[in-house]
């Protein structure tokens, strides 16, 4: 990587859809390594924010720059090759396809050759522990297991900056705690995760460093302890106990 730029850099990030200011002016620092949450209430913003860095919307105002290159307004190919690839909050375009299939699809980002990329994406299905359900249509799979394809998806195209939305969204406590366990891998592999999650007690633990949405705009930007005790965190998102 370009040890000189910084990793992500968003500056001045807008995002309007009609009279409605999804993202309102955001700035934020992603540095490389760790796990940094996005969090934030229900319409928030955290979606559009994903979607103007990972090239599947256009912002209205704004520059997105990962290891130097601005990526605002790129499409999503050309951000998926650089590196930045994010997983669906609702799990849609691969649902008819086998889970194998569905996961070529992302490796053949960097395996142009269609054998090759079916042997890596057959690993990365190994890897995540869907080996056994290679051949099984995405739409009957599980909440877990489509879960885990959205991962699995992503991990082929070999990102380095790893967006997830909600993962772990109707997971049981087991299978949270499984997912967990495979977030710290990537890690540890060095992928660079931002995460948006709802479920506190698992985001926390897991994660480096907490930005916080709100209507649109950051109100928080720093250390999990710091955030649960954040006046306005509280009264926006979490909560008084
Ligand atoms: N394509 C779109 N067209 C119009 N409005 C949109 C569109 N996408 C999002 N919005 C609106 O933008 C705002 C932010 O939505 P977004 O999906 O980013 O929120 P979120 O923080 O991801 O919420 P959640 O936690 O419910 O997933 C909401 O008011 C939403 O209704
Ligand atoms: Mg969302």
């Amino acid at each position: 990587m370009n040890a000189a730029a910084p990793f992500l850099e968003v500056r001045g990030l807008s995002k309007r859809f009609g009279s409605l200011r999804a993202l309102d002016g955001i700035n934020l620092d992603v540095p490389h390594g760790g796990l940094t949450a996005l969090i934030g209430p229900n319409g928030a913003g955290k979606t559009t924010a994903f979607n103007c860095i990972s090239g599947a919307l256009r912002p209205s105002e704004g520059s997105i720059r990962f290891e130097g290159h601005e990526i605002a307004g790129a499409p999503y190919h050309r951000v998926a090759r650089l590196g930045v690839v994010r997983t669906y909050q609702v799990v849609q375009p691969f649902a008819e396809m086998t889970v194998l299939d569905a996961v070529t699809v992302g490796a053949l980002l960097h395996h142009p050759r269609v054998s090759e990329a079916r042997a890596f994406a057959g690993e990365t299905i190994e890897a995540l522990g869907l080996g056994s359900k290679r051949d099984t249509i995405a739409r009957s799979l599980t909440i877990a297991d489509k879960k885990r394809l959205e991962l699995a998806r992503a991990l082929a195209t070999e990102p380095q900056l790893l967006l997830l939305d909600e993962v772990m969204a109707g997971l049981t406590p087991t299978e949270c705690a499984a997912a967990v366990e495979l977030l710290r891998g990537l890690v540890a592999r060095e992928i660079t995760i931002v995460m948006v999650e709802h479920v506190m007690e698992v985001l926390m633990p897991l994660a480096d460093h907490v930005v916080v949405l709100a209507t649109g705009k950051i109100i928080f930007d720093g250390k999990p302890r710091d955030a649960v005790n954040d006046p306005a965190v509280i009264d926006a998102y979490l909560g008084r106990p």
